[in-house]
């Protein structure tokens, strides 16, 4: 049989770094390479304590059909949360609950993206997401990184000169991959350049708890008194990736089409995994949780820093990154990047390329991105002890 794509996806290819993710499930490399969150990090027991009391108290719950919009309860709560301590949702916005804040990227360029129309992104930026749009055939145009977020001239540029913008996708905490946090005043400009352009946001926010140095910033949501912002909430990395569940907060007309659309891809969120979410956020105490698993990564990241300090410095540099899962290290000019790569992954250490983040691999880059969230301690001091060696061979 000659299997024939579709023009939507044909140009999507397995990408070079497919490679390197197969060594990083064998046991003999040391992966600094997933976006896991750490083993201790799950609340395994209390998660635990309440899938068993549903099931024996109210089965039917968590085993029958549901609705598409998500479980009312854990709806109401998100909104009332989001609204507390975040300053989102306005009377013109709704709430639905979704498989993972992958599938708002999904849902949303779904509904509102034509072919051929333009995402702006920032460049270097989330590959699950680039994906997605491009399976829907968007141009994406990639915005350059400062060290506090998006260079708004860039962006404004683009604005003024892309044909067709549908919408900036960003992600202002802790981004995956560069670890960069957006500032204040560029958070104010992004969202007053997307009102005048006429272009809507999607931000993208699974990091936001996870700050372990400085003081939390408003979201772009907050500021939101037009209806021009998709908010993307997520609980992977502050409950469990596995359970699939995220949200998204937005204008009702736009989650009334992107329901529409989930309809047709999975009728609803698992709803077991809703009803777990919902009680613990509600039974326990949440706040302490997130506490709890700042602590465990504020001490991983000092691990890190500590490492790269003396291994690393002075030839590779790295971003600031206050919180979130990744360090986004730069490398010295004249040391080619994918040859780097390399040379660790033949000492058992995979790090992700960096490339892999742009809207285009072909474009130039000096950069590899480094998880601490997964390793344990011994491989992460391992695994920079044998990055170091790999630079100092190179230079
Ligand atoms: C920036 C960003 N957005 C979205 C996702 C997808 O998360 P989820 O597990 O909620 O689908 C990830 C996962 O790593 C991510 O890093």
């Amino acid at each position: 049989m000659e299997y024939k794509f579709s023009e939507r996806v044909l140009s999507l290819k397995p990408s070079a770094i497919r490679e390197i993710f197969k060594y990083a499930a064998d046991p003999t490399y040391i992966s600094l390479s997933a976006g896991n969150p750490a083993p201790e990090a799950f609340p395994a027991k209390q998660l635990g304590e309440i899938s068993a009391k549903l099931m024996a108290e109210n089965p039917i719950l968590a085993l029958q059909y549901s609705t598409t919009e998500g479980y009312v309860p854990l709806r109401e709560h998100l909104k009332d949360y989001m609204k507390k301590t975040h300053n989102v949702g306005r009377d013109f916005d709704d709430l639905i609950v979704t498989s993972g804040a992958q599938q708002i990227m999904d849902l949303f360029t779904k509904s509102i993206l034509n072919e051929g129309e333009t995402v702006l992104c920032e460049a270097p930026s989330f590959i699950g997401s680039l994906n997605d749009f491009r399976s829907y055939r968007a141009k994406l145009v990639g915005i350059p990184m400062d060290t506090d977020g998006m260079n708004m001239e860039a962006l404004e540029k683009a604005l003024q000169t892309e044909r067709n913008v549908k919408f900036i996708y960003t992600i202002p905490n802790f981004q995956n991959p560069s670890g960069i946090t957006m500032s204040l005043e560029k958070r104010r400009r992004l969202y007053e350049l997307a009102k005048q352009y006429g272009v809507m946001i999607l931000e993208d926010n699974p990091y936001g708890d996870l700050r372990y140095e400085g003081e939390p910033l408003p979201t772009i949501k907050s500021f939101d008194e037009d209806g021009i912002v998709l908010y993307a909430g997520s609980f992977s990395k502050v409950i469990s990736p596995g359970m699939r569940v995220g949200y998204a907060i937005g204008p009702k007309p736009v989650l009334a089409k992107m329901t529409v659309c989930k309809q047709g891809q999975d009728v609803h969120t698992n709803i077991w995994s809703q009803v777990v979410c919902y009680r613990f956020m509600t039974e326990y105490d949440f706040d302490a949780h997130l506490e709890g698993l700042r602590a465990i990564y504020t001490k991983k990241r000092a691990l890190l820093l500590d490492l790269m300090e003396k291994n690393l410095a002075p030839h590779i540099t790295w971003d600031p990154f206050n919180g979130g899962l990744f360090a986004w290290c730069h490398l010295p000019k004249g040391v080619d990047m994918m040859a780097f790569v390399q040379k660790a992954l033949e000492k058992k250490v995979c790090v992700v390329p960096g490339t892999a983040f742009l809207t285009s691999e072909n474009e130039p880059c000096d950069a590899f991105r480094i998880n601490f969230s997964t390793p344990t301690d011994e491989q992460l001091t391992k695994g920079i002890e044998l990055l170091g060696e790999t630079i100092r061979e190179m230079i």
